[in-house]
């Protein structure tokens, strides 16, 4: 039992949390964008989900827009994280567009297995939140057969065709406890409802939620950082308050850690989401330390390493061919 002595006051910070894989490489797309081409560089959409990311990518020159129809013709022009329908793909190459494909790899894997699915005649139930940029991409991919299914209880409403051929599929950043009720309870209605060929929720949200779990058992607190429209982070927040901690809270910067939350706190659970840069959560224990909880330790639950390569657009312009 490694409880602080009496009255001591700590901070448990959660690992794997911040970057993943496929933020990692959709920002320095970007940048390199940025480098090669010289601003502007136009980002369809947030190019992941986080204020401070967005913000310094626009001081460097980028130019964030919601539809490609923003963008002026011949222009260089990034695919977010999040990917895109098919759709967007075709506009962009029919402005003459330079499009950057920033698409996670794990979200292709899903729109892969959407265009699969749907070729051999399947209804996809995708779980995911409707409104949501890579349930948009997603369900681009599909668009005649997919219905989106919000939350546990519409699995208990939704319709289908055919029962005999319904696989489910989901969006990457959710959470995973629910999203396993969500088959349960669609398994309940359609026996034979198929199962994706691999895991869609990603490694690094399933990760980000195993180490926050651990954490909350033992904390009063738990601070995730990350930004209101960021799904796992929001899902992070969720998870903690499941598993134990008595309260949670998402804050996008230090300064909006409220000092009424500290009352009669020892413990203070401290993760962040995976489009989260290290040093908005530094700025956390900054303020944190100030406050008396100085001692900070870390609970790590995992080991990452992967990685993956820049979008191949890039990758091709610098070994010179075309
Ligand atoms: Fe990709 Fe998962 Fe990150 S889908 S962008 S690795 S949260």
């Amino acid at each position: 039992e490694d409880r602080p002595v009496d009255g001591a006051k700590r901070v448990l910070l959660a690992a794997p949390r911040g970057y993943c894989a496929g933020v990692d490489r959709a920002v320095i797309a970007v940048e390199k964008a940025l480098e090669r081409y010289g601003s502007p560089v136009y980002v369809r959409k947030q190019i992941v989900h986080n204020i401070h990311v967005v913000t310094e990518l626009e001081k460097k020159g980028a130019i964030f827009v919601d539809q490609v129809n923003e963008v002026p013709e011949g222009s260089h022009v990034v695919f977010s994280a999040h990917g895109v329908a098919p759709s967007v793909v075709q506009e962009a190459s029919a402005r003459q567009l330079h499009a950057i494909d920033a698409t996670c790899p794990l979200v292709t894997k899903v729109h892969r297995e959407a265009v699969r699915f749907a070729r051999d005649d399947y209804e996809i139930l995708l779980i995911g939140h409707d409104g949501h940029e890579e349930v948009e991409g997603t369900a681009g991919h599909a668009p005649d057969r997919v219905t989106i299914v919000n939350s546990p209880e519409e699995a208990d409403t939704v319709q289908v065709k055919d029962p005999s051929k319904v696989v489910w599929l989901s969006q990457t950043t959710l959470s995973v406890d629910e999203t396993m009720e969500t088959v349960d309870r669609l398994r309940a209605r359609f026996p034979e409802l198929h199962n994706p060929p691999s895991d869609d929720i990603c490694y690094a949200t399933q990760n980000r939620q195993v180490a926050i779990k651990k954490v909350a058992r033992e904390a009063d607190l738990v601070i995730v950082v990350g930004s209101a429209n960021s799904s796992n982070s929001v899902r992070l927040v969720e998870v903690a308050r499941e598993y134990g901690a008595k309260a949670a809270y998402r804050v996008d910067y230090a300064d909006e850690v409220r000092q009424e939350w500290l009352d009669g706190v020892r413990t203070v659970g401290v993760t962040s989401g995976a489009s989260v840069p290290e040093v908005l959560v530094r700025e956390v224990l900054d303020a944190l330390s100030e406050a008396g909880y100085a001692d900070v330790e870390e609970v790590r639950t995992a080991e990452e390493d992967l990685m993956f390569s820049l979008p191949k657009e890039l990758r091709q312009d610098a070994d010179g061919k075309r």
